[in-house]
């Protein structure tokens, strides 16, 4: 019974009082000047440079990522697993992949990709590795994809619906990195 009383106290507003779901039409005006601006129009809001910067990090560590890769693909081609191996050299041209992504997206929100090898490990969540056994290569990638998972999880929180082309994108590679976690899990395991 009181459950029925709570919700016939609910009265809906009289019609005026009503928010309205109204464009704003200046900011649409604003859009067709600034054409400099590219894609980023006024409705961007402020991030530009915070979210340009969280990419910029993210490109460091996917350049870091494909280092590391190619370095224990080259070196653990005579060990033990050579299909492991090979599949260093896949997760590496992914990590690649990944870097021209989001370079691409920091060009389109008007920023610079950061390509300087001199800040790269510095700027990078990720580690590179130089092991020379196999089982130390798998565990350093592991941890490193794990870095990765962890931190385009934050970064996708931070962005929320602030830019949905940047976290769709980020999702994306996210979804990428959990499963080159699950491949390595997997051979630390066997
Ligand atoms: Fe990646
Ligand atoms: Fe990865």
């Amino acid at each position: 019974m009181a459950a029925k009383n709570e919700r016939s106290s609910i009265k809906p507003l009289p019609l005026a009082e009503r928010a309205h779901m109204a464009l704003d039409g200046a900011a649409i005006d604003a859009a067709r000047r600034s054409l400099d601006d590219g894609a980023v129009t006024p409705s961007y809001g402020p991030w530009r440079q915070d979210i340009i910067k969280l990419l910029n990090d993210s490109l460091a560590t996917e350049l870091v990522c494909v280092l590391r890769y190619k370095r224990h693909h080259f070196t653990a081609d005579g060990l033990a697993s050579p299909k492991i191996a090979e599949e260093f050299l896949v997760h590496a041209n992914e990590e690649s992949g990944h870097a021209d992504r989001l370079a691409r997206r920091i060009v389109q929100l008007g920023g610079e990709p950061d390509f300087s090898p001199d800040s790269l490990t510095k700027r990078s969540h990720a580690a590179y590795d130089d092991a020379s056994d196999l089982k130390a290569m798998i565990k350093a990638n592991l941890i490193a994809e794990r870095v990765a998972i962890e931190t385009y999880s934050q970064i996708i929180a931070l962005i929320g619906d602030k830019d949905a082309t940047t976290r769709r994108l980020l999702e994306d590679i996210l979804s990428d990195e959990q499963g080159h976690a699950d491949e390595l899990k997997d051979w630390l395991a066997d």
